[in-house]
């Protein structure tokens, strides 16, 4: 699946005692993992910005946030709590319908929409309201270019990798 690159990635430079979610990888696999090529094509900052979507820190190599982002709406759900809550899949749900897809119930529940109506909007435009009260993202954490690769991957996202899923 699309957004779950890094993790595939990751699965595969692991042994058997690497734990769920542990993306840890070689010194010599950073810039392959982390890097940017010397000409951004489309297929790699569309992957890039979706890797970003699923979660930004790991993605790029960055500093884990901590506590609770405060938009998190911890009133309609309990359950959730701390640096998970930045990422962006948290709220929007991985499979991008938010509370009318998989988030619809359960302990991932925020009963907020999910990103599809952001689908064909300008890149720049939506990049702009990623850095808005919801998504109180500064420049430490997501570049100006890095947010751009993950607008343009919420430009096209159904069209390219979700289609399949509805
Ligand atoms: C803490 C929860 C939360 C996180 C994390 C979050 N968002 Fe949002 N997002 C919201 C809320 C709330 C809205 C506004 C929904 C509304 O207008 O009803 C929103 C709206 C959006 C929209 C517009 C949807 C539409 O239909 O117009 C997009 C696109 C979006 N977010 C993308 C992202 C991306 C990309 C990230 C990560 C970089 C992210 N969000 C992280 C809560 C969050």
């Amino acid at each position: 699946m699309f957004v779950s690159a890094s993790v595939a990635l990751a699965d595969s430079h692991g042994g058997d005692d690497m734990e769920k979610n542990d993306y840890q990888h070689s010194e010599e696999a950073q810039e392959y993992v982390h890097g940017n090529p010397s000409v951004e094509q489309e297929p790699w900052l569309l992957t890039s910005g979706g890797r970003i979507y699923d979660n930004w820190w790991i993605a790029l190599d960055g500093e884990e946030p901590e506590g609770t982002i405060p938009s998190y709406p911890t009133d309609v759900n309990s359950a959730q709590g701390g640096s998970g809550t930045w990422r962006c899949k948290e709220c929007h749900g991985w499979d991008y319908r938010g509370k009318d897809g998989l988030y619809g119930s359960g302990s991932h529940y925020s009963g907020i929409v999910g990103i599809n109506g952001a689908i064909g909007h300008p890149v720049e435009q939506i990049a702009r309201t990623l850095r808005d009260e919801n998504r109180p993202y500064i420049e430490e954490m997501i570049s100006e270019d890095e947010m751009l690769r993950v607008a343009a991957f919420v430009s096209v996202v159904k069209s390219t990798c979700v289609g399949f899923l509805i």
